[in-house]
């Protein structure tokens, strides 16, 4: 398995583009299988999960091209042959559940693997499998696979989500595109992942409403055609390059990073004595005079603080001036990295979804393990602002999510560097 060795150093200056977001592609790829015409994604991340998404949905009988080095993605599903979501395939990625409304909803059958539990928590399924019931499916959960048949097709109904879950308003809304009639969904994600799926869907000839707000209301139609989109910028890469100049000084300008989609994290930054200028290209980051303030963090769902940019905020953190306190709400065991930072010099008191982090004047590099996507790259971001070389083993997480982290951070100044096992 390869490692990340980065040594900590001075400030880190120069541009980093960021990629179009993993999140949004992931649902933006099964959606090709609500029509029989072709769907082009540009400005898609090279990243492992999308490859896996590319094996699910060939696996499936969709043709999946990957052009100009990866960043645009041609898709067709015009010759499914099956209706089969494999666990070999769903069980790495828990993501694969998003083929199964597209599936439903155009075939009238589906087959899924469940995906079981994962790193950060239980993750359950129910609010994905209740709104799509919600919709006239039938479901029998047997053998550790949906089994899902909507005799007739599915029908337009009301789901009221009683919380708010991303990937389920994902799934309910592309099922909903092919539903006979209308379809409100109550209390939905506002991700602009989310946005970014109802304006594909929609240049795709699906009738949506709402997106961006907590009701959506989408009209049934009886066919979606061909379209080509472009994926939305990812938040969670360009938080996370945000933090660069902040752990190490600097500036970095992150070339394609909008306000509005850090919005929440942009006010931390602020109170944590980091300054963010909007520029014709991007956004540019530096830090402030001085060492970083304390503040408090809870996460929440989208325009609240993201559990995904959690991490990387607590390793910034560990280092500032006084106590901050982090409260994680939306996954219940996503704490993982604190043990790591502490083997760095952390002081951090975790009791249950609360932590308690008192900074200390700098963190001292170690032999550390990546336990999850977001955990992996908050420990490089610590490695690099701290006293010596930090080794981040299981590496196999970051690359779900970063393309090129080396080179990206690399071309500002950091000593990094990948070790090929
Ligand atoms: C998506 C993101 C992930 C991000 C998360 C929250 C993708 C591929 N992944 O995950 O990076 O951290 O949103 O912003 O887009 N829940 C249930 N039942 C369900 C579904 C969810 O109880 O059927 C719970 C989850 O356990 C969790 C909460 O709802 O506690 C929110 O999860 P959800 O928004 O569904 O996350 P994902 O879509 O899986």
């Amino acid at each position: 398995m390869d490692s990340i060795v980065v040594r900590g150093g001075g400030p880190l200056n120069g541009e980093i583009p960021i990629a179009g977001a993993k999140n949004a592609c992931l649902t933006l790829m099964p959606a090709t299988l609500l029509s029989d015409e072709p769907l082009t994604l540009t400005n898609a991340p090279r990243l492992s999960d999308i490859a896996t998404m590319t094996l699910l949905l060939q696996s499936l009988g969709a043709e999946v091209s990957s052009l100009q080095k990866g960043q645009v993605l041609a898709m067709s599903s015009h010759d499914i042959t099956n209706q089969h979501a494999d666990y070999d395939i769903v069980r790495k990625m828990r993501a694969s559940i998003l083929v199964l409304g597209p599936l439903l909803a155009r075939f009238g059958r589906a087959e899924v693997s469940l995906p079981g539990g994962c790193a950060i928590g239980a993750r359950p399924v129910d609010l994905h499998l209740k709104g799509l019931e919600a919709l006239g499916a039938e479901l029998d959960l047997r053998d550790g696979y949906v089994h899902a048949t909507a005799p007739g097709g599915l029908k337009g109904g009301t789901v009221d989500f009683p919380l708010v879950s991303v990937g389920a308003t994902e799934n309910v809304l592309m099922a909903a595109t092919l539903a006979k009639g209308t379809t409100v969904i109550n209390n939905a994600a506002r991700e602009p992942e989310i946005v970014d799926l109802a304006q594909c869907l929609r240049r795709m000839g699906a009738e949506i409403e709402g997106e961006g707000t907590s009701t959506i209301t989408v009209q049934g139609v009886d066919a979606l055609h061909g379209a080509t989109h472009p994926v939305v910028t990812d938040r969670i890469e360009l938080g996370t390059y945000m933090l660069a100049p902040a752990f190490c000084g600097g500036e970095v300008e992150c070339l394609g990073g909008r306000i509005d989609l850090v919005g929440a994290f942009c006010e931390k930054l602020d109170a944590a004595g980091i300054s963010v200028e909007e520029t014709p290209r991007g956004l540019k980051v530096s830090r402030k005079n001085g060492r970083i303030h304390a503040v408090d963090v809870t996460t929440e769902p989208f325009p609240g603080f993201p559990t995904d940019l959690q991490a990387q905020m607590m390793a910034l953190l560990c280092t500032a001036e006084g106590t901050s306190r982090l409260e994680e709400k939306i996954f219940e065991n996503r704490f993982m990295h604190a043990p790591e930072l502490i083997r760095m010099g952390a002081r951090i008191d975790v009791h249950g979804g609360h932590a308690t982090v008192t900074g200390v004047e700098r963190l001292k590099g170690a032999p550390v393990m990546a336990t999850d996507l977001r955990a992996s790259v908050s420990l490089i971001l610590a490695g690099l602002a701290a006293e010596g070389e930090t080794v981040v083993n299981r590496v196999y997480h970051l690359d779900r999510g970063y393309e090129r982290v080396e080179e990206k951070l690399g071309a500002c100044g950091a000593s990094i560097e990948r070790i090929r096992a």
